[in-house]
């Protein structure tokens, strides 16, 4: 056998290898590829001039194989310039097709209207602290001064996970978990979730957020307790509005109150949302009862304290006009966007 044919049929094969893994993506690759192999000096053309070195009888069957070679590279050319044409149409941009909306998520109500309750009170000095959700009776009713028998601790208000450990009812259960680590001067608020075991309805939900407070150094007085909730009432509604205040009562505070607002819809001559009263309760609060230091190791005698606690989900809802609280909870979009 001659070098030459054994070495001819060999580049033959090589070269139908080297083509088919050639990419050709764009015209300029197709450029390249046609002037490589397809040219008058290209591969496959230098080829066509080897067949001079193969014998007579050889010569037809060689220049078969290479007529072969040259219409599988021009094959090859032509396929990938279809294929990358019709890429190329569909990457094509429509600029008559209306444009796509890319949505922006918001921060839920709920958490705008702590984040904002927080930011007043931080303002005025006041620490957050939290504490946690899963509580014992002790933290949330029996250091709080709730009597063994009070309605509170009742089936139909408290979710019961044992005997004594309870989803708590109210953030209330963090002062007495800070008062226990913390000395005075103590001055923090407490926000959080808390849960109630309540028929559903448009005024209650199972879970809701509460923010407590708690004030405690010596001489804390209780137009301490009016001036702080004063201020933060006008800091959050409005400088204009009107307050009161009624006497309330608490286990855990003495003497206890509830803060109102004027109703900010009828501006106090009476509406649906106020009840037809003009007014809107809004916190409850009071002197931290005696009885609280005692369960903490405080001595009463030397400190005095202010505590207050407020519905984040009554105050949201008060605030803008919403009348169903399980709105809040149903992720509908067509409301989150509202805020
Ligand atoms: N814990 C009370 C409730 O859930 C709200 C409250 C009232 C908290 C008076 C306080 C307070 O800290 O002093 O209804």
């Amino acid at each position: 056998m001659n070098q030459s044919k054994i070495s001819l049929e060999l580049k033959i094969d090589l070269l139908h290898k080297e083509i088919s893994k050639e990419v050709l993506s764009s015209n300029e690759l197709c450029d390249e590829f046609r002037l490589k192999y397809l040219s008058r000096k290209g591969k496959v053309a230098e080829l066509f001039d080897e067949l001079r070195t193969v014998s007579a009888e050889e010569k037809p069957k060689f220049g078969k194989t290479l007529n072969e070679l040259r219409n599988y590279a021009n094959n090859f050319l032509e396929d990938s310039l279809k294929n990358f044409s019709s890429q190329k149409e569909k990457q094509k941009i429509d600029l008559s097709l209306p444009g796509r909306e890319l949505h922006q998520g918001s921060i839920h109500l709920i958490t705008q209207t702590m984040e904002e309750i927080q930011n007043i009170f931080i303002s005025m000095g006041f620490d957050i602290e939290l504490g946690p959700e899963i509580e014992d009776d002790y933290h949330n009713f029996e250091a709080l001064n709730f009597p063994p028998d009070h309605p509170a601790r009742d089936m139909q208000d408290t979710f019961f996970l044992e005997n004594d450990i309870l989803l708590r009812t109210h953030t209330t259960s963090v002062q007495i978990r800070i008062m226990e680590t913390k000395r005075a001067p103590i001055r923090a608020i407490m926000p959080g979730r808390v849960f109630r075991n309540e028929a559903i309805s448009v005024r209650s939900y199972c879970l809701f957020h509460q923010v407590d407070g708690v004030y405690i150094d010596k001489n804390v007085s209780f137009s301490e307790l009016k001036g702080t909730l004063i201020s933060f009432a006008k800091s959050f509604y409005g400088n204009n509005i009107k307050y009161k205040f009624r006497p309330s009562f608490f286990p855990f505070t003495e003497p206890s109150l509830e803060m109102d607002i004027t109703c900010f819809l009828c501006k106090g001559s009476g509406c649906r949302v106020c009840k037809n009263s003009g007014w809107l309760e809004i916190l409850g609060a009071g002197m931290v009862h005696p009885n609280i230091y005692k369960k903490v190791g405080y001595n009463a005698d030397e400190f005095s304290g202010f505590a207050f606690g407020m519905g984040v989900e009554r105050i949201a809802m008060l605030r803008h006009g919403i009348s169903d609280i399980r709105i809040l909870y149903e992720n509908d979009l067509r409301m989150l966007k509202q805020f």
